[in-house]
Formats: C-alpha cells, sequence, structure tokens
C-alpha cells in the first residue's frame, strides 16, 4: 500500500515538475517572420566587387521589425538594426555604398522608427608562436605574433545568391592572397531564426527571435610555425552612447555543450541605465575538427574590450553610421597551456550569438527536471512515508499493547 502510494506520488511529482518546464521553455511562441534578399535594389550598371555582397534579413514581429544587414565589402560586418514599426524598410544608395563616398548610403527608413543599432565587425585574425606552450596570447611578447591577417583584406568566394528562403542560413569562405590560405580559408555561416531553439552542432547555443548565430572556422590553413595558436580579433560598433562589458555566467547544467559550464556575454547598455541593449554572446569553447567529438573541445578566453579609434575599413559601417561612431574591440583567444597546436589538426571553429534584448540563459532541461523530481522527491516521500508510519505504529501499539493500568 504505502509502495504504491509512492510511487503514485513520485509520477505526480515528475509530471508536474515536467509540465513546468515545458511551460519554462516552451512558453514563448513569440515568431518573427523572416524574408532573405541579397543585394536588394541592386541593378547593372551598378555592381559590387567579385565575392561581395549584401545580405539583408528582415525579421517582422508583432508591432516591431528587426534588420539584420550583413556585408562583406571591408572587415565583415553583421548590422542590427531594430525599429518599432512592421513597416520599416533598408534603402540602400547603391552607387554612392560602391564608391564608399559618404556615410548615410544605407538608411533603414523611416528613420524615426529605429530605437537601437549595432554591428559586429570580425576584424583581425592572430596567430601567435606559442614555444612555451602557454596559450597566454597576452602575456606573450610582440615579436611572437605574426602580422595579423586583416579581414578587410580578404577575397571572398562568390555567396550562392540562391539563399533558402526557408533556411535563412548564408556562407562565405575567404583568405588572402598568401600562401597560408593555398589549401585553406576562413569562412563564416550566418543563420537567422524565426523562434527560440538550439542548433544540433556544437555548442548549441540556445537561440531566439532576436538574434542571429554567426558560426565562423579557419579549415586546412597552414600555420606560418609548428606552434601557432590563433586569436579573433571582433570589434562592436553604436552610434549613440553606449557603455560594454563582458559578463561570465555559470550554470551547472552541461547537457547541450558538454563539459562548459559558462557562457560569456559582451552585453551593451545605455549610460545610466542597466537595461541591456543588445550581446554578443559565445561559450568559451572552439573545436578543432568539423564533427567534434568531446576530446575535441579547447577552451577559450577573452581580453577586455577596449575602445578603438580607428576601426578598420567596413562599407556596411561607414554607410550606415554616422558621424564619429563607438566602437569597442576585444580579443579572443583559442586553447590552454598544454593543448594541441593548430597543425595538429588544421581546423578551428567558435559560434558567437548577436542580437537584441536580454540575452538567452539556458534553463534547466526537462530531462535534468525529472532528474531532480526524483532525486529530490523520493527521499522527502519516504521520510514523509516513513514518518505517518512511525506515528500509526506508536498510536496502534499505544491503543493495544501498552494501555496503562488503572
Ligand atoms: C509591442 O508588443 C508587445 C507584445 O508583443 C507589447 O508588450 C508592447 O507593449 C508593444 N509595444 C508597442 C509600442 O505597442
Ligand atoms: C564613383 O566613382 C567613380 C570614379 O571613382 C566616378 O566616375 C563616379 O562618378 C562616382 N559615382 C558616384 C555616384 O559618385
Ligand atoms: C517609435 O519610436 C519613436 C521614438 O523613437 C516614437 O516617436 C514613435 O511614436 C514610436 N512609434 C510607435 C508606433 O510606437
Ligand atoms: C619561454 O620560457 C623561457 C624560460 O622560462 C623564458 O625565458 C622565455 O622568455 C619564454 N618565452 C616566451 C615567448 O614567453
Ligand atoms: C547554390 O545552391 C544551390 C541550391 O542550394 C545548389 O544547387 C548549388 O550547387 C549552389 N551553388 C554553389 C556554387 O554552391
Ligand atoms: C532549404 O532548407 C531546407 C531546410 O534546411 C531544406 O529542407 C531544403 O532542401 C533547402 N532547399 C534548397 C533548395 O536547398
Ligand atoms: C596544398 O596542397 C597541395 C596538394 O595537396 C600540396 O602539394 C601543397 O604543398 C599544399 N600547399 C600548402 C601551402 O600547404
Ligand atoms: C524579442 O523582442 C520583442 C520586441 O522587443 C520582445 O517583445 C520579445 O520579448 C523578445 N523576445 C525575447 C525572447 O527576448
Ligand atoms: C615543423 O615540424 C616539422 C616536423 O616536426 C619540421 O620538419 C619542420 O622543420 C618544423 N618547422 C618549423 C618552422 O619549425
Ligand atoms: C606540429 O607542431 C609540433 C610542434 O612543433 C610538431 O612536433 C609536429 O610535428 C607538428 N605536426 C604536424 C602534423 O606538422
Ligand atoms: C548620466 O548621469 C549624469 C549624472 O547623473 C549626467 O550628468 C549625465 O548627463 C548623464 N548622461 C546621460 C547620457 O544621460
Ligand atoms: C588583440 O591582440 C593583439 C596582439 O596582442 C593586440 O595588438 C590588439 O590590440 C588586441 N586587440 C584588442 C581589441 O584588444
Amino acid at each position: 500500500m504505502s509502495m504504491f502510494k509512492l510511487c503514485f506520488i513520485c509520477s505526480v511529482l515528475s509530471v508536474v515538475f515536467t509540465s513546468a518546464s515545458a511551460f519554462m521553455t516552451n512558453g514563448e511562441t513569440f515568431r518573427r517572420k523572416l524574408s532573405v534578399e541579397v543585394n536588394p535594389g541592386l541593378n547593372p550598371p551598378s555592381s559590387l566587387p567579385p565575392g561581395v555582397n549584401l545580405v539583408h534579413v528582415r525579421a517582422q514581429g508583432h508591432n516591431d521589425t528587426l534588420h539584420f544587414i550583413f556585408c562583406n565589402q571591408g572587415a565583415p560586418s553583421l548590422l542590427l538594426v531594430h525599429t518599432n514599426s512592421t513597416k520599416s524598410t533598408v534603402h540602400v544608395n547603391w552607387p554612392e555604398f560602391i564608391n564608399r563616398t559618404s556615410s548615410g548610403s544605407l538608411k533603414v527608413e523611416p528613420q524615426s522608427s529605429v530605437q537601437y543599432s549595432n554591428a559586429l565587425m570580425i576584424t583581425r585574425l592572430w596567430e601567435y608562436s606559442d614555444v612555451n606552450n602557454t596559450a597566454d596570447p597576452q602575456n606573450t611578447s610582440e615579436s611572437r605574433f605574426y602580422p595579423p591577417y586583416e579581414l578587410q583584406n580578404f577575397i571572398w568566394s562568390d555567396l550562392n545568391t540562391t539563399v533558402n528562403q526557408s533556411d535563412h542560413r548564408i556562407m562565405i569562405c575567404g583568405g588572402d592572397r598568401t600562401v597560408s590560405f593555398i589549401n585553406g580559408s576562413f569562412c563564416l555561416q550566418i543563420s537567422a531564426y524565426e523562434s527560440e531553439g538550439r542548433e544540433s552542432s556544437w555548442p548549441s547555443l540556445l537561440h531566439n527571435s532576436n538574434s542571429t548565430q554567426v558560426r565562423m572556422w579557419l579549415d586546412g590553413v597552414t600555420s606560418r610555425g609548428n606552434n601557432s595558436r590563433f586569436m579573433l580579433e571582433l570589434q562592436t560598433v553604436g552610434d549613440s552612447e553606449f557603455q560594454g562589458r563582458v559578463d561570465v555566467r555559470s550554470s551547472i547544467d552541461d547537457e547541450y555543450t558538454p563539459s562548459i559550464f559558462k557562457v560569456s556575454q559582451w552585453v551593451s547598455f545605455p549610460v545610466n541605465s542597466s537595461r541591456i541593449w543588445g550581446y554578443t554572446q559565445w561559450k568559451p569553447v572552439a573545436y578543432r575538427k568539423p564533427r567534434p567529438v568531446f576530446e575535441d573541445a579547447t577552451p577559450c578566453k577573452h581580453s577586455q574590450p577596449v575602445p578603438i579609434a580607428q576601426p578598420p575599413h567596413s562599407g556596411l559601417i561607414q554607410a550606415y553610421f554616422r558621424g564619429h561612431p563607438q566602437t569597442y574591440g576585444l580579443n579572443i583567444s583559442f586553447g590552454i597551456a598544454g593543448d594541441p597546436f593548430y597543425n595538429v589538426t588544421n581546423y578551428l571553429s567558435w559560434t558567437v550569438l548577436m542580437g537584441m534584448g536580454d540575452p538567452p540563459a539556458d534553463s534547466f532541461s526537462t530531462l535534468i527536471i525529472i532528474i531532480m523530481a526524483i532525486g529530490l522527491g523520493t527521499p522527502l516521500v519516504l521520510i514523509i512515508v516513513g514518518g505517518v508510519f512511525v506515528w500509526i505504529r506508536k498510536r496502534m501499539s499505544q491503543s493495544t499493547g501498552y494501555e496503562p493500568i488503572n
């Protein structure tokens, strides 16, 4: 009887916890309507240089629209513009954009609807010789650094202009003209999302309809030394007064990204306010194989953001931002002391999420919640059932065996 009750209570508990978790994770049913266009409004005789494209992802909500614009003229850049209108559009003055003559050749109209603009630029790929195998670029002498690969000078493969409208994903690969890139390339894959979810491939970041994911990988590049490690320089650009900081959050659940219990987020927020405007979020892990197993994970570290006086050339940034936008930069370095060098697999991939509002936060998965419910619930039930049982026995023995004699 008590065993039956116990099982019953356990299953009730797990059902309650499961539905609570399902509510927590799937409660957000918010979807955006996505459409992708490449080089909107570009007609001959205007044309972009080979391999250069501008991709616009329009993500329309109930009463707002997000515009994600990617362009690889100069340093590859991803611009996010949030408007409070469902009718806002992107307008490019192509002759001016191509000539790089003026700022303002790319506009989001009506301009009064723009609430927030921020851009992520991928600017440089640093390589250094880690002879002492410390993987500590910040304490490595400058002389150990090779000249950086400037992404603004890369030659890119032509984008497949038949963008898949149901997939919302684009990919480009490029490299400079040096011998290092003869058999290799640096690639970027950008994915936009209608609603909340995760990619199946690691690090399986949680995304939502207000974010876009950029996966970058370095495949088959010949390193310039036998002890080479790499580092990637990112910059963010914003037009209004904003501040930035990198927060590192911990989790006790590594179900989606094995062995990684942290998430780093570079947030931007207005001066005098703590409300987060936008973010760049990543897990501190890179992978040394295209189809990684557990051993192919390598940790990564970030430096603190610093103001940048002279950002590298980027067609998109110059065309959109007016005057002197604020720019901050930081480096992400791959590997820790003792990890294999790049030459062992000749591959490295890293993934970042860019978006607006509060960064997505992992909640406990249903599996973990069921385990917790059973793990915590069972002893509790046992204690209660045991207590009741003891109490009943006491009562019964009191009422039968040991009645006080008058
Ligand atoms: C936009 O819609 C959201 C809910 O979808 C609501 O919370 C918000 O107040 C609306 N904003 C405006 C300006 O109507
Ligand atoms: C663009 O530049 C070319 C030469 O640099 C010039 O001939 C052309 O008139 C310019 N076009 C515009 C729209 O400024
Ligand atoms: C959009 O924002 C602007 C200010 O940024 C405001 O003047 C306008 O009323 C807003 N429009 C809607 C529809 O909320
Ligand atoms: C490597 O270690 C040696 C001995 O500890 C030290 O003298 C040298 O400066 C180190 N080299 C680098 C590049 O850090
Ligand atoms: C472009 O995409 C289409 C359909 O996805 C594919 O058939 C074609 O091979 C691709 N072209 C290139 C150059 O990748
Ligand atoms: C577009 O993407 C969807 C989902 O990934 C896929 O099923 C479909 O085959 C793709 N279409 C083309 C033309 O590549
Ligand atoms: C590129 O690959 C070819 C053929 O595999 C090889 O002969 C050549 O040495 C490689 N070049 C570099 C720079 O690795
Ligand atoms: C996405 O942005 C919209 C508009 O600001 C907001 O209503 C919604 O809650 C956001 N979704 C998430 C998951 O942050
Ligand atoms: C790298 O290692 C290989 C094999 O160990 C060796 O032949 C080569 O000379 C080394 N190259 C450099 C630049 O040290
Ligand atoms: C990579 O570099 C290490 C360290 O110098 C060297 O021992 C090894 O032979 C190199 N591996 C390959 C595949 O070149
Ligand atoms: C921030 O607050 C300080 C003091 O309260 C004020 O002087 C400054 O103008 C404010 N800055 C902005 C951008 O609102
Ligand atoms: C990245 O690291 C390199 C090499 O140490 C340094 O020159 C550069 O200033 C760093 N960039 C940022 C944004 O900190």
